[in-house]
């Protein structure tokens, strides 16, 4: 690897032959002005913010507010992942199955090559080399995204290891790497003043699984433009382990200490929004135990030699939903994020250099400039920040942060979680009788919508263990892979699976369980369970706890509340079954039956409870 300056461009080769040449190709297609291979370091970073600052696109926070910290606004129509214009482009439709948009591979990349030709213009072409995990993992998963987009460039740095001790370890090793092009599609013609947002009406966020490539055009924001994140870790990360055996999944992964100084690792599949960074950064409130964040959004899991599977986090940073992250529900994302080396895009600022969004502080600001830019008070009847702002931090920064979110192979899970935002039904914790059972709660498992994708919001959909988004292939063999799984395991061995919602509401639109640090006393009950210290009790749905095995000192709940919560409505089933069914249909032949059969089973239960 060598870096030369001709003509003021930064020009650097590789030995590595297929990046070299996909490098070169991709020039030629996007005509980019100059090429920048990231190196990584903190000279080259400040240069870029700075870039940032004078194209518009950041405006640098305060110094003594939030250091090295830098706020962007986007486009108004790109705030949040498109996933109609998601695509996942097998050879096979069949292969993209129901939950994913497709199309022919080479009918796709027609249209994509027609919209990538000197798109790049007058603009430069950044080379991100970067590893998903750690590269010392026993099998680093590389990637390299070409972007032209600074604003990328900053959050990806953030968000992934990356630069030039990446790049030297594919070379040799001779790594094969996921090839992540994106473009946000606004071409600059000779003299034409950027605008701090560039983007293109036209968007496409395109998987190529059995190549292993991901192309995204037209769009800057996070989901889209972050390769690395969901489309990689995600999307092709979850054919990859489909095709090699592991899981890639949308889970925080939690360590967990109690009294006794006994550790689990738990993991949690919610759905956007649904508080999977809440809960990843949970303060307990019962007294003796201690919570650290090993994840909070992806979850890689693999056996190891002891047949226990394995956790790892392969992100570097938080890229957090900032509405309703404040000092009071989530103070160790208030510590993060003010350690500084942050990135915040669509949340409001303060006239003193800092950010705010809802839900931040108990008391609103007096004034604001709001996401729009617009001059707001708390009488502006308007939201200040957009719903799906985001905040961008290291998780080095987080003091809960366990240190094994560094360790190259990850850590023992012992419970998974499925959960999401279900004003009825679901009761607030529930354990599956075993692995299959487990498997049919994520199968099977709804949220109401939030505004993390574009789209109605509060309407209830069925999202498969947090993943609808998510699948890189289909929907059944993603199922059924689960199954797989867990058959490959020892029943001992497995993380014993669990259903949560911290959303359920009471009749007067309330939510009757207070969530947040709260949530500490339905785990300590799932680390009873482990433990065989509490007993709970039979229900249709799976075991519920036991009233008095919660754990509700000092809480301000009454017993007929925690009764709500914790209920079992065989009403509310009733109407809960047909749903299922629709779902399953949709399926068709490709259900496990097992799945199958576990409804059946539940149908029977229910209609005897
Ligand atoms: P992605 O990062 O998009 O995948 O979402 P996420 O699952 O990390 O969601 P996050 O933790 O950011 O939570 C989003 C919203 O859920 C915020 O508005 C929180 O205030 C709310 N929330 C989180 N935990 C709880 C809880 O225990 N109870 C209630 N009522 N709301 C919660
Ligand atoms: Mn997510
Ligand atoms: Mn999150």
């Amino acid at each position: 690897m060598t870096a030369t300056r001709r003509d003021g461009r930064i020009h650097m080769s590789t030995t590595h032959k297929k990046l070299a040449a996909w490098v070169e190709e991709i020039a030629a297609l996007t005509t980019p002005d100059q090429i920048h291979w990231i190196t990584g370091t903190d000279e080259e970073a400040a240069q870029l913010n700075q870039a940032l600052v004078d194209s518009g696109t950041f405006i640098k926070l305060a110094e003594d507010k939030k250091p090295n910290s830098y706020y962007a606004a986007s486009d108004p129509g790109d705030v949040a992942r498109v996933e109609d214009r998601t695509y996942i482009c097998s050879k096979d439709e069949k292969d993209a199955g129901f939950t994913n948009n497709w199309m022919a591979p080479d009918e796709m990349k027609g249209i994509m090559r027609d919209l990538y030709q000197g798109c790049m213009k007058g603009r430069t072409m950044y080379v991100i080399p970067f590893v998903m995990g750690h590269l010392e993992a026993d099998q680093p998963m590389y990637g390299v995204e070409i972007t032209d987009s600074a604003y990328v460039v900053a959050s990806m740095r953030v968000m992934a290891r990356v630069g030039s001790a990446v790049l030297k370890q594919m070379e040799e090793t001779k790594a094969d790497f996921v090839e992540c092009l994106h473009s946000v599609g606004a071409p600059l013609a000779e003299g034409e003043q950027d605008v701090p947002w560039p983007c293109n009406d036209t968007k496409y966020i395109v998987h190529f699984p059995e190549e292993r490539a991901i192309w995204s055009f037209g769009s800057g924001y996070g989901g889209n433009a972050l390769l690395g994140k969901k489309c990689y870790a995600l999307r092709i990360a979850s054919a990859i382990a489909h095709d090699e055996g592991w899981m890639a999944e949308h889970m925080l992964i939690l360590k967990l200490t109690n009294p006794e100084g006994k550790t689990h690792y738990i993991a949690a599949a919610f759905p956007s929004a649904c508080g999977k960074t809440n809960l990843a950064m949970l303060a307990p409130t019962i007294p003796g135990w201690k919570a650290e964040m090993v994840g909070d959004d992806i979850a890689w899991m693999r056996f190891g030699e002891d047949g226990r599977l394995y956790a790892v986090n392969p992100e570097f940073g938080l890229f957090g939903v900032a509405p309703g992250t404040g000092w009071s529900t989530n103070r160790s994302a208030m510590e993060t994020i003010e350690a500084g080396n942050s990135v915040f895009t669509n949340v409001a600022r303060t006239k003193d250099g800092d950010v705010w969004w809802e839900g931040m502080t108990d008391e609103k600001p007096a004034e604001l400039i709001d996401w729009k830019g617009n001059e707001w008070t708390p009488e502006s009847g308007e939201k200040a920040a957009h719903p799906n702002a985001r905040f961008c931090t290291p998780i080095s920064q987080c003091p809960m942060a366990a240190p094994e979110y560094d360790s190259p192979n990850g850590v023992p899970i012992s419970a998974i979680l499925f959960g999401g935002r279900r004003a009825t039904t679901i009761p607030l914790v529930a354990q599956s009788r075993d692995w299959t059972h487990g498997t049919y709660m994520g199968a099977t498992l709804s949220s109401e919508t939030t505004a993390a994708a574009v789209g109605a919001v509060g309407v209830v959909r069925r999202d498969p263990m947090a993943m609808l988004p998510f699948i890189g292939y289909n929907a059944g063999d993603y199922v059924q892979h689960w199954l797989t799984i867990g058959q490959k395991g020892d029943a001992d061995k497995m993380p014993k699976i669990f259903q949560v919602n911290w959303f359920r509401k009471d009749d007067d639109g309330k939510f009757v369980w207070p969530g947040f640090g709260e949530n500490s006393r339905v785990l300590a009950w799932v680390v009873d369970r482990l433990e065989g210290k509490a007993e709970g009790v039979e229900s249709p749905i799976g075991l519920l706890p036991k009233p008095e095995e919660i754990n509700t000192d000092g809480l301000d709940l009454t017993d007929e509340q925690l009764a709500t919560a914790l209920a079992f409505d065989k009403a509310s089933w009733e109407k809960e079954l047909p749903l299922v069914e629709e779902w399953f249909g949709k399926f068709g032949d490709e259900l496990p039956v097992e799945l199958r059969a576990e409804l059946d089973g539940l149908k029977d239960r229910v209609s005897k409870a």
